[in-house]
């Protein structure tokens, strides 16, 4: 079966098996067969945070588990469910027109509900894990069904338990986020302060962020891609000031410990943005954002993704982490 349909950067390589799940019997009926065969199982979200080098062997499952719910509500707080197939912006959408605050600077950010908690989605100085209470999941071995809380996630800057240790042992099957009556907006980053007042309202803010990632993101349906392709490295304080005094325009946060620095920026500097060649390339308006114009296969990409690497590496002395997981082959 082609993959290409269920990865964001529309490269096409084979699943040996793969299932579309909707219900959780339907994702226990999968399990037990992929167990019963001694097949690996792969799960796919919305394919967005992918990068597919090779073909998989074994099932891949495809997350379609539908469902939002408002499970608790107090006059401050309501606790809402989402099914891990439900599509995270829907969830968004859902969320702000009921007045319920805390993820309306997550708009528009590409994938499912279930895959949000994986990489700890953020932007605009709100990451899902501020309002995440917990992530339902089915362990692959056994199916016991586990709630696991946010704490138990090990949460850092787009990252959590289930990129690493949990990676072949758990499928989300739905989040639970404390959602504000009162929200308190957060607009200090991204210039989102500049564009709205403070007493604006979460639709103001969700309709603002919309915009802002229309105008910088390509639509991943027009132009192929996986949103920011690499992490924002995070230097010491020392490495910064030497880089502050060479690139007095550099653009950098101050962190804990140290200083978080844009790679967008660090690639546009290196002269990436734009760039295009073997039918991959960087895209123009983001140089975090790599763009598939019209390869079927990784290969060039995966050679792009190195050579930036190697220049950002040699003028900055800064070493770029891919943000996508790859699965496929090793490589
Ligand atoms: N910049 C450049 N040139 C570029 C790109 C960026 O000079 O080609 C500069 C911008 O002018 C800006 C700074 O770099 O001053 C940061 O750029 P931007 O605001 O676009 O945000 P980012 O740090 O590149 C991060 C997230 C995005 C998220 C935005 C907004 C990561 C890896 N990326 O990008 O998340 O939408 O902030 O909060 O943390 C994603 O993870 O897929 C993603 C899109």
């Amino acid at each position: 079966v082609s993959l290409k349909q269920y990865n964001t950067f529309s490269f096409d390589y084979q699943a040996e098996y793969l299932a579309e799940v909707t219900s959780q019997n339907e994702l226990s009926e999968a399990l037990l067969w992929a167990n019963s065969n001694h097949l690996p199982v792969t799960v796919l979200g919305g394919g967005s945070n992918l990068l597919i080098c090779g073909d998989v062997s074994g099932l891949v499952i495809v997350n379609k588990l539908q469902g939002r719910a408002l499970c608790e509500s107090s006059q401050d707080y309501a606790v809402v469910e989402f099914a891990a197939g439900e599509v995270w912006h829907q969830c968004v959408e859902w969320a702000v027109m009921q007045g319920l605050g805390g993820i309306e600077n997550l708009a528009l950010i590409p994938g499912s509900a279930g895959a949000a908690p994986v990489q700890n989605i953020g932007a605009y100085g709100v990451e899902i894990k501020d309002t995440l209470l917990s992530v339902c999941v089915v362990d692959r071995r056994s199916l016991e069904l586990l709630e696991l809380n946010a704490e138990q996630c090990g949460f850092g800057y787009r990252d959590s338990l289930f990129k690493t240790d949990w990676k072949d042992r758990y499928i989300i099957t739905s989040i639970k986020l404390k959602l504000s009556k009162h929200p308190e907006l957060a607009l200090s980053y991204g210039g989102l302060g500049n564009l709205l007042d403070a007493d604006a309202s979460i639709k103001e803010v969700f309709d603002c962020v919309c915009k802002i990632r229309k105008e910088k993101l390509p639509d991943p349906n027009v132009l192929p891609n996986s949103g920011s392709f690499f992490k924002n490295p995070i230097v010491t304080h020392e490495h910064y000031s030497r880089l502050k005094g060479a690139y007095p325009n550099i653009v950098a946060f101050e962190q804990e410990g140290g200083w978080k620095l844009a790679a967008g920026w660090l690639n546009d500097r290196a002269g990436w943005r734009g760039y295009t060649d073997q039918g991959v390339g960087v895209y123009e308006k983001q140089a975090l954002v790599l763009v598939n114009f019209e390869c079927s296969k990784a290969d060039a990409l995966l050679d792009l993704e190195a050579k930036i690497q190697r220049s950002v590496e040699e003028l900055f002395n800064v070493t770029l982490e891919r943000e996508p997981v790859l699965i496929g082959q090793a490589q």
